[in-house]
Parts: structure tokens; sequence; C-alpha cells
């Protein structure tokens, strides 16, 4: 049994003491004098994973969003496996989405583990496709974390349409009031990607993905798959894009739900994992981040 010294025991209160203040003090709005309060328990006790996850949120809140992306992965780079770390990752990519603009549909887990599956790329300039963009939340994440790679391209696929028809609910209906105000559907993503400092990094391709296909050349480290979420639609994205990753990059898709990763039914994203990317196809078995997936091209 370890004997704490008197010293020990006090240091170790007195961070107790300082993470609750410095919560309270979030909770009121007051981000910065949290900040310092974080920072000295983080000095007292370097090995407290959870005390560092704290601190690197308190980092963004206070503006420092990029400071807390490198704690954050300071932390996952030496324990991957640490799911409060990517957790709060997620959250500092739904901060810096809602500062500019960008509602997205990711949970927390996924756009962490997008942003760290787009960071574990190896190549210097590697080429990203992503199908179904809307407003920009995972262009953001995906720009974001190759901010260290001025070579990388990301195309960013969507249809875009100004009436609001390629999406649905309340999202058609937010389209189609912006388009009274005069503003397009495009321009709102430019404009968000504008404001996140990220829109350098992205080629925006407007179209459908099965009309953009017919002429496209480049062979990518990823294709994401998320535009059109019929059962039809992802299994032509899937069976029309799949043989332009490269091999050894990443099939992803977003939506998948299969029962037999405990969902309540299989989406229609999920059944075409079951049918494309099975045994016997050029793919490895995936991983699933909540309904985020990840398949590695094998030949
Ligand atoms: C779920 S949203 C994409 C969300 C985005 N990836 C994110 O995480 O922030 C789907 C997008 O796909 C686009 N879309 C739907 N069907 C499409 C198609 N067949 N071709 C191109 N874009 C399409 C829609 O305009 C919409 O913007």
């Amino acid at each position: 049994m370890a004997i704490l010294s008197e010293t020990d025991v006090n240091e170790e209160c007195l961070v107790g003491e300082w993470v609750k203040l410095a919560e309270l003090k979030e909770d009121s709005g007051k981000p910065k004098e949290a900040l310092s309060l974080y920072h000295k328990a983080v000095r007292a006790e370097p090995d407290n994973l959870e005390i560092r996850c704290k601190y690197a949120l308190c980092c963004a809140m206070c503006g420092r969003a990029e400071k807390a992306i490198d704690l954050l992965c300071e932390i996952l780079d030496n324990n991957s496996e640490y799911m409060l770390a990517l957790e709060s990752l997620g959250k500092v990519m739904a901060y810096l989405g809602y500062q500019c603009g960008s509602k997205g549909w990711f949970t927390l887990y996924e756009s962490g583990f997008l942003y760290r599956t787009i960071q574990s790329l190896e190549s210097d300039a590697p080429v990203i496709v992503e199908l179904g963009s809307c407003f920009g939340l995972s262009s953001m994440i995906i720009a974001k974390a190759l901010k260290n790679k001025p070579n990388a391209k990301i195309y960013c696929v969507d249809a875009w349409e100004g009436d609001g028809s390629s999406v649905f609910g309340d999202t058609r209906e937010f389209i189609q009031g912006q388009a009274q105000e005069g503003l397009k559907f495009i321009d709102i993503f430019k404009g968000n990607m504008e404001r996140a400092g990220v829109l350098h990094q992205l080629t925006p391709t407007q179209g459908y993905t099965t009309e953009v296909v017919k002429t496209w050349q480049e062979q990518a480290d990823i294709v994401f798959v998320d535009a059109d979420h019929s059962y039809e639609g992802v299994r032509a994205d899937v069976k029309n894009w799949k043989d332009f990753v490269k091999v050894g990059g990443l099939l992803l898709m977003h939506d998948v739900e299969l029962l037999e990763a405990g969902s309540k039914k299989d989406s229609g994203p999920g059944l075409v994992v079951q049918e494309f990317l099975g045994d016997d196809s050029n793919y490895a078995p995936g991983i699933l981040v909540d309904t985020l997936y990840a398949a590695e091209r094998i030949k």
C-alpha cells in the first residue's frame, strides 16, 4: 500500500478544490479564471488525464482551440483508448463548428475519431474526397486535421441544391428561408468555412455524386460517404467510388447502423456495408465508432 506524506495529502486535497472552483468559474462564465486554476492542477498532477482534458476544454473556451486540440492529441498519442480525450476532442470540434455556423450530425466520438483518422494519414499530400458536405462540419474537421499539410487536397462534393431539395426536414426549411434572403446553400457552406479559417484548404465541387464520378480521375487516401442516405443512394456512392480509394486508404461512411453491432436496425448505409464490404471484398472488416464506419482497402 502506498503511504502518502502529509504534503501529498494536502496537495491532493488542494487539486480537488482547484478543479471544483474552476468548474464553478466556468459555469459562471469566467473561463479565463478557470483556466489558471486548471493549469495549477495540471502542474500538480501531470498524470491526471481527466484534469488535463478539462484544462484542454477550458483552453478552447478561452479562444485557444489549437492548443486544446494539441493537448488532447498528446493525451491520445500516449493513451489511444482514453475515450474522455476523444470525446473532449469532439467537443472542441463541435464548439468550432458552432462558432462558424456549421451545424452537423456527428456525435462527439465521431468528430474526435474523424479528426484522429485524418491526422494519422502518413502521406504529406493526402487526397480526401468528401461526398456530402452540407454546412461543413466534417469538412472543417478534416481541414483542421490537415492544417500542417499544405499540399493536401480536400474535395467537398455536394449538390447544395439552392431550393433545399437535396436535404430534408428542418434543413430544407432553413435553406429555403435563406434562399428567400438571397443566400445560396453553397455560399452558406463557403461562409462557414471562411469563418472557420479553412476555406483555402478546400475544393468545393458542386454536383450530384453520381454525376461528378463520371469524370473523376484521382485516387484518394480517403473517400468519405455522407451524401444521399437512402439505401439506393449510399449503394450507388459506394459502388461508384470505392475503387477510387488507394490500396492502404480508407473508405469512411456515416450513419452505419448494424443489428449485429447492437443497433435497433440495419440502416441503409449499414445494409450497404454488409453488401459491399464483406469478407470477399477488397476491404478489410471495418471499425465502427458510434455510426462512423472506417474500412481499409487491402487490395
Ligand atoms: C448529412 S449531410 C452531410 C453532412 C456533413 N458531412 C457533415 O458531417 O457536416 C448530406 C449532404 O449531402 C448532400 N447530398 C444529398 N444527396 C446528394 C447527392 N446525390 N449528391 C451530392 N450531394 C448530395 C446534401 O445536399 C447534404 O448537404
